[in-house]
């Protein structure tokens, strides 16, 4: 195998390791890139009903995140929108990474530094651990549509505030819609708690499905361990280990 190769595959087995995978199981090879599944999710089965909608904040007339057509078009108005106060501080806008035919959105808190200076969601430590994460359910980078509850870098990294993520709620409601992903992952605290409009933690919010309320679609959501934490405690990825199983069991049932 080429060297560049090998990291990664080394890497993604120190990762299943960690998670204490000793073994692979199953008769049956699995088909990665089967026919989308259908989310049969009944109430009372397997989800239960969130209050997941973003509170709208009043945008400047001239700035209509609804009215965008395209992802692109949407990222092009954020780049615009000056609601936001961390815009000042930060280098670049930092909207989105993955394909814009993704079944899979996550959803995590802020741009870090990496972030701000790539323009890019998770490209840091804590977004090589994401994508080996994915990787370890058989999700690269063009399965999945990656973004921020905000989209500029808070100043230190600092968790973004209630009014600054509400600031850019009116984008990621419409970045959701244009997307119409298959399910939602949020990442971490901050996202699964302004994305399902609760004050419950993550330990509490993690490893269930629960529905966001998308325009006329309800689209099945999960919340998991962010990957930064996940850095700092390792021993959790256990705990992140079966939200992943059960993020893959949901795409590729038959
Ligand atoms: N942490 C996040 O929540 N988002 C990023 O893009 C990077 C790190």
């Amino acid at each position: 195998m080429a060297a560049s190769r090998v990291e990664p595959a080394q890497a993604l087995l120190d990762w299943y390791r960690a998670m204490g995978v000793d073994e692979a199981i199953g008769e049956e090879p699995v088909n990665h890139f089967a026919a989308p599944a259908s989310f049969d999710l009944k109430p009372g089965r397997t989800a239960t009903t969130a209050g997941a909608k973003p509170r709208a904040k009043p945008l400047a007339d001239d700035c209509s995140p609804e009215e965008a057509e395209t992802l692109a078009d949407l990222e092009q108005l954020a780049g615009q929108f000056e609601g936001c106060a961390l815009k000042r501080t930060a280098k670049n806008l930092c909207f989105a990474r993955g394909s814009d035919k993704a079944r899979v959105m996550l959803i995590g808190e802020a741009p870090g530094r990496d972030e701000d200076l790539q323009g890019k969601p998770f490209v840091g430590r804590a977004g090589k651990l994401l994508d080996l994460m994915l990787a370890s359910i058989g999700l690269t980078e063009d399965d999945v549509y990656i973004t921020n509850t905000v989209y500029w870098r808070p100043p230190g990294n600092r968790t973004p505030t209630p009014l600054e993520i509400e600031s850019c709620a009116p984008f990621l409601k419409r970045q959701i819609e244009l997307l119409n992903p298959g399910i939602i992952v949020l990442l971490g605290n901050a996202a699964a708690k302004s994305m399902l409009g609760t004050s419950q933690g993550i330990m509490r919010l993690r490893g269930k499905w629960l529905v966001y309320e998308s325009g006329e679609r309800d689209i099945p959501v999960i919340a998991t361990l962010h990957p930064a934490y996940l850095l700092r405690n390792p021993a959790e990825k256990r705990l992140s280990w079966r939200d992943m199983l059960m993020i893959k069991q949901a795409l590729y049932k038959k």
